[in-house]
Parts: C-alpha cells; sequence; structure tokens
C-alpha cells in the first residue's frame, strides 16, 4: 500500500496538476475515431496551443470541405418559416462575474439591432451589476473597455430569486402555466416551423452550468428537456451557444445529426473558457472572449450579408485563443445563413454599438476559472493602502486550492486499488454517457455536502471530472455510490474541508 501510495504521489504530479498553456485542464489526446469517423464530429481538440490549432484547423477544415458543397442558395424568406425566439440567460451573480451578464445584455442589444421583435427575446439575469455598490457606473453595464452601455433599455424578464435552472427549463419548454406570477412569465411559445436561439453564458463544470442560490443545471437535464421538445413538436431548428468552462461536456449527450439542433461551445469538455477585457483598474473582466467574438462577427455581418452559420463558427474558432470553440450536432443548420437565426436589419451601421470585432489582447484574457482571483489581485494594485488586505485574501485562496486538490486526491487514492484504476480516475477524459449520470450526481451532491460545497467554491468544478471517472470503474453499478466510495468521502472530508468552502 505504501509503495502505491509514494506512485500516486508522483503521479499527481504528472497527471493531476493544471498542465499547458492552452488552458488550465485542456484534454490530451484526440480521439481521431471520434473527429474524423462520423458525421457527428465533435471538432474537440486541444494539445498545446500551437500544435492544438493546427490539428483544429485541420479539422475544421475537413468539416468544412466536407460541408460547404451543400451550402443552400439564398432564397427568398417564405411565408411559414416560423418565428425566431431567442433566450438569453446569465447563471452567474455578485460583481467579481460582472462579464456574464454584460455579455447577456449585449447579446440583446445586437439582436434587437438585427431586427429580432423585442416580444421574442426573454431575458433571465440575476441583475445585480447595474446597481451594485461597486459599480462605478452606476446603472450602466458595459462589455468592453470604454464600451457603450448595455444595459439600457434591456427588458428583464426573470431577475433575483427567479434565475433558477427549474424556471429555466420551464421557460425554454414553453410551459405558460407553471411560470404564471413569476416574473414577467412570458415563456418560449414557439411552433413546429419556429427557430429558437438560447445563449447560456456563466461558469461550468464536466456535465454541469450552474445557478445561483447553489443550483445546478445538467447535462441530463438540457438533453431531457430537449428530447421533450422535440417530441412535442416545439421547434423547426435551434441553436444553443454556451459561454462557460467545459461547456463541451453540455453537448455530448445532446447531439445528433439528425436532431436540428446545433450546440456552439466557448470551450472543449476538459478546459476552461476564457474571460476578457481583464485589465480596468476598478472593474472586473468586463467580457468573455467567445462571446463578444460571436457578437463582433454578427456586427460584420452588417455589411457581408452571405455568411452561414459554420463560417461564424470558424471565424469565432479561429480567432479564440486560449480555449476551443466547438461545434456539436446537425451540421444542416450550420449551412443556414446567419440572417436566418440571427435577424436580418443590416441598416444598423450608425449604431454606436457597431463596430470591427473585437479583438482582446492576448494579455486582457484570463482563465474564467481565476477571474476573481485576478480581480483581487488587480485591487491589490489599485488600492495600495489595502493591499496587505488583499495579498492577505489572495494566499489563503491559493493555499485553499492546493488543500482542495488533496482532497480530491485523498479520495481517489482511497477508492483506487491500482495504479492503474488511480490513474484512469485522475487522468481519464471521456464524455458524457448518460447511463451512468446518476451515479455521476449523486457523487457530486454528497461532494458538495460532505467535503467542500461546489457552489460556494467554484475551483472545485475543475475536478468534477475525477468524481465521473469514479462511476466508471467496472466496479461500480449503473445508479449507485458504492459503500466504498461513501467510506472513502468519509475518512477524508470533515469540518475542516466543508470550511474550504467559504475561501473561493
Ligand atoms: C479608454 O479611454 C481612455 C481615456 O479616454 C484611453 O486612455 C484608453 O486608451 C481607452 N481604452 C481603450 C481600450 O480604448
Ligand atoms: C435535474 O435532474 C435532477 C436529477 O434527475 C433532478 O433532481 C432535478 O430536479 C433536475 N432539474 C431540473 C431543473 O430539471
Ligand atoms: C434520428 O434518427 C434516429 C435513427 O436513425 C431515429 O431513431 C430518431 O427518431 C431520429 N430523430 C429525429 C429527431 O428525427
Ligand atoms: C449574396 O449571395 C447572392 C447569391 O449568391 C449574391 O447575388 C449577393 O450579391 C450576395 N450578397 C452579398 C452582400 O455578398
Amino acid at each position: 500500500m505504501r509503495a502505491f501510495m509514494i506512485v500516486c504521489l508522483l503521479a499527481t504530479v504528472v497527471y493531476g496538476l493544471p498542465e499547458g498553456v492552452a488552458n488550465n485542464d485542456g484534454e490530451k489526446e484526440i480521439d481521431e475515431t471520434a473527429i474524423l469517423g462520423s458525421s457527428d464530429v465533435v471538432v474537440d481538440s486541444s494539445l498545446q496551443n500551437v500544435i492544438i490549432d493546427r490539428r483544429a484547423d485541420f479539422v475544421s477544415g475537413k468539416l468544412y470541405t466536407k460541408h460547404k458543397g451543400k451550402k443552400k442558395p439564398m432564397k427568398k424568406e417564405q411565408k411559414g418559416d416560423g418565428k425566431v425566439w431567442v433566450f438569453l440567460v446569465a447563471g452567474s451573480d455578485g460583481w467579481s462575474n460582472y462579464r456574464h451578464q454584460a455579455d447577456i445584455c449585449h447579446a440583446y442589444q445586437t439582436l434587437v439591432l438585427r431586427g429580432i421583435p423585442k416580444e421574442n427575446i426573454i431575458v433571465m439575469m440575476k441583475d445585480d451589476i447595474a446597481m451594485h455598490a461597486s459599480n462605478p457606473y452606476k446603472g450602466k453595464i458595459m462589455n468592453e473597455p470604454n464600451g457603450t452601455d448595455v444595459y439600457e433599455g434591456v427588458i428583464i424578464d426573470y431577475r433575483g430569486e427567479d434565475v433558477t435552472p427549474e424556471n429555466f427549463i420551464k421557460v425554454l419548454e414553453g410551459d405558460k402555466k407553471a411560470m404564471e406570477g413569476i416574473g414577467s412569465g412570458r415563456v418560449i411559445e414557439s411552433t413546429e416551423n419556429d427557430k429558437i436561439f438560447v445563449n447560456y453564458d456563466d461558469h461550468g463544470s464536466y456535465g454541469y452550468v450552474v445557478f445561483p442560490n447553489r443550483a445546478k443545471l445538467s447535462a441530463q437535464n438540457l438533453t431531457e428537456a430537449v428530447h421533450r421538445m422535440i417530441a412535442k413538436k416545439k421547434f423547426n431548428k435551434m441553436i444553443l451557444y454556451l459561454e462557460a468552462c467545459e461547456s463541451g461536456s453540455m453537448a455530448d449527450s445532446l447531439y445528433s445529426s439528425n436532431s436540428s439542433v446545433l450546440v456552439v461551445t466557448a470551450s472543449g469538455r476538459f478546459e476552461s473558457s476564457w474571460a476578457c477585457y481583464c485589465n480596468e483598474e476598478t472593474m472586473p473582466c468586463l467580457g468573455d472572449a467567445f462571446s463578444v467574438r460571436w457578437m463582433g462577427d454578427l456586427y460584420q455581418e452588417f455589411i457581408t450579408t452571405n455568411k452561414t452559420i459554420f463560417e461564424q463558427f470558424d471565424y469565432v474558432r479561429s480567432s479564440t485563443y486560449r480555449s476551443h470553440v466547438n461545434i456539436y450536432g446537425d451540421y444542416n443548420l450550420a449551412n443556414m445563413r446567419i440572417h436566418e437565426f440571427f435577424g436580418k436589419n443590416f441598416k444598423a451601421r450608425s449604431n454606436p454599438l457597431q463596430r470591427k470585432p473585437a479583438k482582446p489582447l492576448d494579455d486582457e484574457l484570463v482563465d474564467a476559472r481565476d477571474a476573481s482571483l485576478h480581480w483581487l489581485k488587480k485591487m491589490s494594485k489599485t488600492y495600495a493602502k489595502s493591499a496587505n488586505k488583499f495579498s492577505k485574501m489572495v494566499e489563503t485562496i491559493e493555499n485553499g486550492r492546493e488543500l482542495i486538490d488533496n482532497v480530491f486526491f485523498d479520495i481517489v487514492v482511497a477508492v483506487t486499488t491500482s495504479e492503474k484504476e488511480f490513474k484512469n480516475v485522475i487522468d481519464g477524459r471521456h464524455s458524457i454517457n448518460l447511463k451512468i449520470f446518476d451515479c455521476y450526481e449523486n457523487l457530486v451532491n454528497t461532494f458538495s455536502d460532505r467535503c467542500v460545497d461546489i457552489y460556494k467554491n467554484a475551483y472545485t468544478l475543475r475536478h468534477l471530472r475525477k468524481l465521473y471517472n469514479l462511476c466508471l470503474l467496472e466496479k461500480t453499478p449503473s445508479r449507485q455510490i458504492l459503500p466504498e466510495y461513501m467510506k472513502a468521502i468519509e475518512s477524508v472530508c470533515d469540518d475542516r474541508t466543508l470550511a474550504l468552502s467559504e475561501i473561493d
């Protein structure tokens, strides 16, 4: 046993720690057959920056050749083509997460400018930023340095306590009755002729995106909702743009080549997404790299109106440097023209929001999971008098993170019985399989209750994949947490580990 522990300790140096320039939890291996073998291709790649980018180009080029031949000629809009419904959701709260609500407000302005009727847009966001005590620009929200206010005019349907995963699902599915008396009560009242565009921005983890008030939405929840919508003929086509860490994992269980659902994610399954515009002295990061890119592309589209969604993806993917923008699902949708989904008012050129596509400087990018830490470090420079206080906070957080690494490590050591098993759990990179999701969900909830609260300490989110991998071990029946897993958790976790929840 002792020898095994030593091997594990060595192994964690090699496998357990963040590596690479590209991201803090990037994939190391690409499943070639997954990429080249089927039309449900996942353009999901990472190695190190340069290598990955070339690989992604190759893959994307392949895809592009395969699909561009299918570009349909521009046709006149026909009656009965259906409406476009838009659902914009920021799942975070708090000053340090400023950027998510900024992205969402900006998306609202962009789509309204492009001619999507306001009555077809539903907005869900906490709305605690514009009037936040820390906001030096009271009542305003910006999505880029010296930017235009994107808050004014946004009609928010669900704010504050109404920002929940349950409400998200009900609004998406068009459950008007369930939403009676909550917020504006508006839902996506789509028919089988309609298109739905969903843009979600927040923190994510393996198979999850999170919401305020200790809530999360799982890949399973989202997949089930979309399947119900397909069964009830709730849309003709649906596109989701997801900005969150590990957001590729939300799409795994959703995609199939004939579903009429297309998902574009800010990052692959195993990597962070990146915040941008992080250098303003008194402000948190103002935007997210993927979000400002796709909106920037829409502004360019006021001029070149023929671009397809796939071409937009190609632009956004190749100009988002630190994470891998991926595309999943039904590629027939990607051959549609941008204006078929994102409005077609090309006359809005004089609007102040319209500018060249954003090109955030590399040095303004920050790993989304380090955005709060980055803010504290910046504060310690900006406010020299309180520098000590801020530096102390930074130190506490960094120490806490190391302890949290150890908690996961110790649990895996306690459960696994060989070096091979240990490696599989620490290092395994798999796509989400809903058949074992219940086991995973149980483990995540138990971990959160007994070890470290994942809702309070977002750093834990980067490790959850290891809990998923525990559910993959051969001895694990599909849905249960084995007694030995509980025993491991009990032996590792106590009030001291729970106390780590507070230092994020
Ligand atoms: C923002 O405005 C300030 C003052 O007008 C200027 O110095 C700075 O360069 C501007 N920043 C950007 C990113 O445009
Ligand atoms: C998500 O799935 C879990 C597990 O099945 C369930 O308990 C929860 O209520 C679901 N959440 C939503 C919003 O549907
Ligand atoms: C997609 O195809 C599969 C098998 O080919 C079929 O079972 C399924 O119903 C199809 N789904 C849709 C949404 O058409
Ligand atoms: C869009 O494509 C059509 C047909 O391919 C062409 O006639 C038109 O000029 C193009 N418009 C622009 C703005 O490129």
